[in-house]
């Protein structure tokens, strides 16, 4: 087994189950919590990640298929690829490759919003790129079920700010035509954004 990531909450190790590659994903200690409450939380985390990945599976959106869930673990299907802040035709945003997989990644997020999910934390370092060429949809760790516009807008903002502006417009396009819902989801990130603005400006005032 070998460590392939070390986040803020969890490791990755890369390993092989039932012969196939497979990754672990396992929730770390915080020696800052309460002893108790940490491993609850740890708990609650991964429940909900590998349930809401699970479910994702279910109605065939790409993420990986998990395969089996401990209190603190889940082990899932590896995606032979690179996560999307890690290619450089992305990152410099030129190209059709780049633009068609911002488009699919507008409709991939459509769909889990249709769902009745938020990803919670869905930026190009949340997306994968496999050998070929499919994009598929990690770390499930902040997500959520909610119907919130607030939430669902707060998806797009974090996608606004990972990615160029050409390579947003694309995004935007692919979202809009895979969700009827899309209108008041965009309304909502507007105001956020009046607000965002709003909230600067007096704050340089003060
Ligand atoms: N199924 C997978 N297949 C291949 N690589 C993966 C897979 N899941 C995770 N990885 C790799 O591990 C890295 C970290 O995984 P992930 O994004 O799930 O965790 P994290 O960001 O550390 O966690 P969290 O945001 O929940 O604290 C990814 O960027 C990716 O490189
Ligand atoms: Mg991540």
């Amino acid at each position: 087994m070998r460590k392939i990531s070390e986040g803020a909450e969890a490791c990755i190790y890369k390993t092989m189950m039932l012969g196939r590659n497979a990754i672990i994903k396992y929730r770390v200690e915080k020696s800052y919590r309460v002893m108790e409450l940490d491993s609850d939380l740890r708990e609650r985390r991964t429940r909900n990640e590998a349930r809401i990945q699970a479910e994702l599976y279910e109605i065939g959106v790409r993420v990986p298929s998990v395969m089996l869930a401990g209190r603190h673990f889940i082990v899932m299907n590896e995606v032979a690829g690179e996560t999307l802040n890690k290619i450089k035709m992305i990152e410099s945003g030129r190209g059709s490759t780049a633009i068609r997989i911002m488009s699919e990644a507008g409709s991939l997020l459509a769909r889990i919003h249709d769902h009745g999910i938020s990803h919670g934390d869905f930026t190009t370092a949340n997306l994968m790129l496999d050998r070929n060429g499919r994009l598929w949809v990690i770390d499930f760790g902040l997500s959520a079920f909610t119907n919130s516009a607030e939430d669902k807008a707060l998806d797009i903002i974090l996608m606004k700010r990972s990615v160029g502006e050409k390579l947003y417009s694309h995004f935007i396009k692919g979202y809009v035509g895979g969700t009827a819902e899309a209108g008041s989801v965009l309304k909502k990130l507007e105001e956020i954004e009046r607000r965002g603005r709003y909230q600067t400006r007096t704050l340089s005032v003060g």
